[in-house]
């Protein structure tokens, strides 16, 4: 599996090995100092509350995993890059005059990307080799592809000179927007270059995160705000459940809800005779109330789960900071209700995992995760009932083909960071 291997925590907050990813860059690029050698890697996320509602400019509240992707890198003088992928062992090369996909080595297209969606800053291009690799589990829904976007953005503006003080600085005004800016280079990287429509919530998930905190995201203003979970205080963990299902559906599927969601709007915006409504987050429940019934069945349930997982997102936030886990983990069955029977994006192994977890003693609560279809589902546990909800948890395949389900306990990280080896 792609960035699959060989990863684990060490020091300084990069959650990777390093040593081992710097042996492959001596052993790929036969070159034995670690003279101009850097790091830069980024996390996967899990969104705790608050799916499908990014693409319609509303609110989510996703958390940085201990899980990433890493790239060892040095860079070079020329405008060359040579990337090498430790999980597919290939090496991919372009220059940066010309940046095309690659059909040999479609995992690279993600670093292209992000690298044609940077040429439009004002900086000079420069090239870099490096060796990829990571942990974050392909197709899962937890945001491989950002955090490889993200992870490459760094290594790219290193290699151009970017003043390293700010990229790392989750701190000042500067290296904020900085991170902003980021997110949106690769987001357009991969709506644009490699093809997938996606919201921006990953990407400034990937670098915004804050260890223990959830990062309370306006997807319009791109405003965000991290807020304390407490969850350790608590004597709770986050696990996830990789149901193993992969469904190719999910891209059809998720352009046809945005669709919906975008012609509700109008329709919305239509009846009441207000221009100024761009997205539903401008629609109040009462006021969708009063015009559900105006609307397409289809499309006014679509609405319905966005207008009110908006309002989760806002109720799990005040929630959150008065330490009230267990009005917060209500919200999670709720949501995934909602992604269920409303927004149909769930399938029967992501309805049975959160079913399980609600038969679980010590689940507070439980919810799909991720644009559905299969993926995964984020369970809020405690301490004591870790076991329980593990070995509920099926571990064999769940449909034939299916990949084995995964059960795993997550941190809660920072964003993401780079650093000279
Ligand atoms: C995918 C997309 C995100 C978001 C979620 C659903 O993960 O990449 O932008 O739309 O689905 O919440």
């Amino acid at each position: 599996m792609l960035f699959q291997a060989k990863v684990k925590e060490v020091a300084e907050q990069v959650a990777v090995d390093s040593k081992w990813l710097l042996q492959q860059f001596q052993d790929v690029f036969e070159s034995y100092s670690k003279d101009g050698l850097w790091i830069s890697a980024a996390p996967g996320r899990v969104n705790l509350i608050g799916e499908h509602t990014d693409y319609s400019g509303g609110f989510v509240f996703p958390v940085a995993i201990g899980h990433n992707v890493a790239i060892v890198f040095r860079p070079r003088t020329d405008r060359i890059v040579r990337l090498y992928s430790c999980d597919y062992r290939q090496m991919s090369e372009f220059c940066l005059d010309e940046i095309g996909t690659s059909p040999d080595a479609p995992w690279s297209n993600f670093f292209r990307g992000v690298a044609w969606a940077l040429s439009g800053w004002e900086l000079p291009k420069r090239g870099l080799d490096a060796v990829i690799s990571g942990d974050v589990p392909i197709g899962a829904g937890l945001s491989s592809s950002a955090a490889f976007e993200v992870a490459s953005a760094f290594a790219l503006l290193t290699a151009a000179g970017t003043d390293p003080a700010i990229l790392d600085s989750f701190e000042s005004e500067c290296g904020l927007k900085v991170r902003r800016e980021i997110a949106l280079a690769c987001q357009k990287a991969e709506n644009l270059f490699v093809g997938v429509s996606c919201g921006i919530m990953d990407q400034m998930a990937s670098c915004m995160g804050r260890t223990g905190h959830g990062i309370y995201l306006d997807c319009r203003s791109l405003e965000h705000e991290p807020v304390r979970l407490g969850f350790d205080d608590a004597d709770m963990k986050i696990v996830v459940y990789d149901t193993g299902i992969r469904r190719g559906l999910v891209s059809s599927e998720y352009n046809r809800r945005r669709q919906e969601v975008e012609t509700g709007t109008k329709m919305i915006a239509d009846i009441l005779g207000q221009s100024d409504i761009r997205s539903l987050r401008d629609v109040e429940l009462s006021t969708f109330e009063a015009v559900r019934e105006m609307l397409p069945p289809e499309v006014a349930r679509r609405c319905e789960h966005v207008v009110k997982e908006n309002e989760r997102v806002w109720n799990s936030v005040a929630a959150l900071r008065q330490g009230d886990l267990l009005a917060f983990a209500n919200l999670m069955w709720e949501s995934h209700e909602s992604l269920r029977d409303l927004y149909e994006v769930s399938c029967p192994e992501l309805d049975m995992a959160v079913k399980l977890a609600f038969e679980t003693g010590g689940v507070l609560g439980a919810r799909m995760t991720g644009a559905g279809f299969g993926g995964c589902t984020v369970n809020l546990v405690r301490n004591d009932a870790l076991n329980d909800l593990i070995s509920a948890l099926p571990g064999s395949p769940l449909r034939p083909g299916a990949s084995e389900p995964r059960a795993f306990v997550i941190d809660v990280v920072d964003g993401a960071r780079v650093s000279e080896l």
